[in-house]
């Protein structure tokens, strides 16, 4: 099992390396920068999706599962691609997105041609409800993930399709057999041919739903749609359809790590990933990641509304799976693709210096929980949300489009609501990962050739904040992510697989204490742009080892941001 002790490197293909300036990042440019990713001490990179799609959501609205969205290369490119991180050692994960597809995939326009169609079934299809009135209603009252109802009206057939995203994106029928087997040709085993190591796979634990669709109780009576995410997550037969699809990713040996929103219990995570079940090898859960979003509507909330204790409370909750109890797995992650900037969450962009330093205490952060590491494009720089004088005419994802135009339509274009939706935009949106990646100084922070126009902006910081730079200072972010990394792998009884037993109360240190074989780490945050002072006496012992620093050694005295891991 090469990913227990495995940090994994996640790529966004089209904001990683342009190769050819059309400003769209592309497979030759990942493949350009192999050397660099190798640097980091990565043992795998995992890309987002690669496959032809219209681009509604970025990819994840695939309309073929065996092209390549022509704008990224083509088989080819992959196929080399595969084959030059094979060469290196390293291993290449890919998105599967099989929840859904995209309305223009073949089999959605052969699905809602009529309803006789032979593909009817293969996509979820209801008749409307009517009133006494004969006036007409759709099946119930979901609220999709990006806002709207969770069904779309064909006019053609009179029948509405399910979509838990974007109208463009038709939910797959899994109830259907023959969809099955077409959703694991098509979409995994063409690829496992060509020898990828696995796979993440998207929201994997919402293909299984309620089939009688009941309406979502009315937690906000303003609003026409309602929370439903916990009705069409961890459905009847999700395990059943997991452990079918565990069956052939058996065959190749292929890992897979599961996209797993709204399982807050352990036990239910566990029944996903324990390790004789056959199902996921791992799961992202979204505890940590989702601290400080709005209850209801994620971005109803204000910038840094979380305490410390609460962040700790989460990170406890999450490390339980691998107490050493359990046969399960799981991972360590702050970003993604779906996530704004951890510093620019946690950690503190007023000046240079506690920018760096509360990046680097992340970094300790995250490489000191169980599980396996993922890091995402530029969380090893430092990278940080989009600034708060850019306008919304830069925020290109649809989440964040939907989310203003929702509130600019009920405030009735209201200014303090706009205003106060484009801060909370400016503190989660996911625009912010999906900036162009800062390799240098040069335009587009070298991200394309300087007359192109990117297909998102550079952030302005591009010229201090950038690889390059960063490559040359063994002070860097980037240099202590390469230590950090290198120390994890190092002591993987301690870091990777070690048991998560004790943190302390307090709203300003974070003290994790994690135990190993014969030996504890114990790793000292501090959350405050101040000062603090600490007592680690009893904790350490007579026999301790420093293992990492990101400031002095003082043992009564933590620097502000300073993060600190003892080997006892
Ligand atoms: C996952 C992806 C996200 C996408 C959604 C729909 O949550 O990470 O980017 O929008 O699935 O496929
Ligand atoms: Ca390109």
């Amino acid at each position: 099992m090469w990913w227990k002790n495995a940090t994994v490197y996640q790529i966004y293909p089209p904001s990683f390396k342009d190769s050819n300036g059309d400003g769209i990042g592309d497979i030759p440019g990942i493949h350009s920068q192999l050397d660099y990713i190798q640097s980091l001490g990565v043992d795998a990179i995992w890309l987002c999706p690669i496959y032809d799609s219209p681009q509604h959501d970025m990819g994840y609205d695939v309309s073929n599962y065996e092209g390549v969205y022509p704008p990224y290369g083509t088989i080819e490119d992959v196929e080399k691609l595969i084959e030059a991180c094979h060469t290196r050692g390293l291993r290449i994960i890919l998105d599967l997105v099989v929840n859904h597809t995209s309305i223009e995939h073949a089999w959605f326009q052969e699905s809602r041609l009529s309803i006789s169609s032979a593909k009817r079934d293969w996509y979820i299809w209801r008749p409307p409800r009517y009133d006494q009135d004969g006036k007409r209603h759709l099946p119930n009252n979901w609220r999709s993930c990006f806002g709207g109802s969770v069904w779309a009206w064909d006019e053609a057939t009179g029948e509405y399709y399910l979509h838990l995203f974007t109208p463009q994106q038709p939910d797959l029928n899994w109830e259907n057999e023959e969809t099955r087997n077409a959703i694991y040709a098509s979409a995994m085993e063409f690829w496992l041919r060509k020898g990828i190591d696995g796979f993440r796979v998207d929201v994997a634990n919402a293909y299984s739903k309620d089939l009688s669709f009941p309406d979502a109780p009315v937690t906000d009576p303003q609003q026409e749609w309602q929370y439903a995410s916990h009705l069409f997550c961890n459905g009847p037969r999700s395990h059943e359809y997991l452990r079918e699809m565990g069956r052939i990713l058996k065959k190749y040996n292929a890992m897979t790590v599961g996209e797993l929103p709204l399982t807050p219990d352990i036990e239910q995570v566990l029944s996903y990933v324990s390790a004789k079940e056959g199902q996921l090898d791992m799961v992202f859960q979204f505890d940590m990641v989702h601290l400080g979003t709005g209850p209801d509507l994620k971005y109803q909330t204000v910038p840094r509304n979380w305490t410390l204790p609460e962040l700790k409370e989460r990170v406890r909750a999450t490390q339980r799976l691998m107490d050493g109890t359990t046969d399960g797995w799981s991972t360590a992650f702050l970003e993604n693709h779906d996530q704004a900037r951890c510093v620019s969450r946690w950690g503190c962009e007023s000046t240079p210096e506690l920018w760096a330093q509360s990046a680097k205490m992340l970094a300790i952060l995250v490489a000191s929980l169980s599980g396996t590491l993922f890091i995402y494009q530029g969380q090893e720089i430092g990278m940080v949300n989009a600034p708060a004088s850019w306008g919304m005419d830069e925020y290109k994802d649809v989440e964040s489009k939907d989310y203003y135009e929702f509130v600019r339509s009920t405030s009735h274009d209201d200014p303090v609501a706009l205003a106060a939706a484009k801060t909370a935009l400016q503190h989660l949106a996911r625009d912010h990962a999906r900036m162009p990646m800062q390799w240098d100084g040069t335009p587009h922070a070298g991200f394309t050739t300087p007359n192109a126009t990117p297909w998102m902006r550079a952030h302005d910081n591009y010229s201090v904040l950038n690889v390059k730079r960063q490559t040359l200072d063994g002070q860097s972010v980037l240099s202590f992510w390469k230590r950090v990394i290198a120390i994890r792998k190092e002591y993987p009884d301690v870091f990777a697989q070690g048991v998560f037993c004790h943190t302390n109360a307090d709203d300003k240190l974070f003290i994790i204490e994690k135990e190993g074989d014969g030996r504890k780490l114990v790793v000292v945050l501090n959350f405050t742009p101040s000062e603090q002072e600490m007592d680690l006496g009893a904790k350490l012992g007579d026999q301790s080892k420093l293992l990492l620093s990101n400031a002095g050694e003082s043992v009564h005295l933590l620097q502000p941001y300073e993060g600190r891991v003892y080997l006892v």
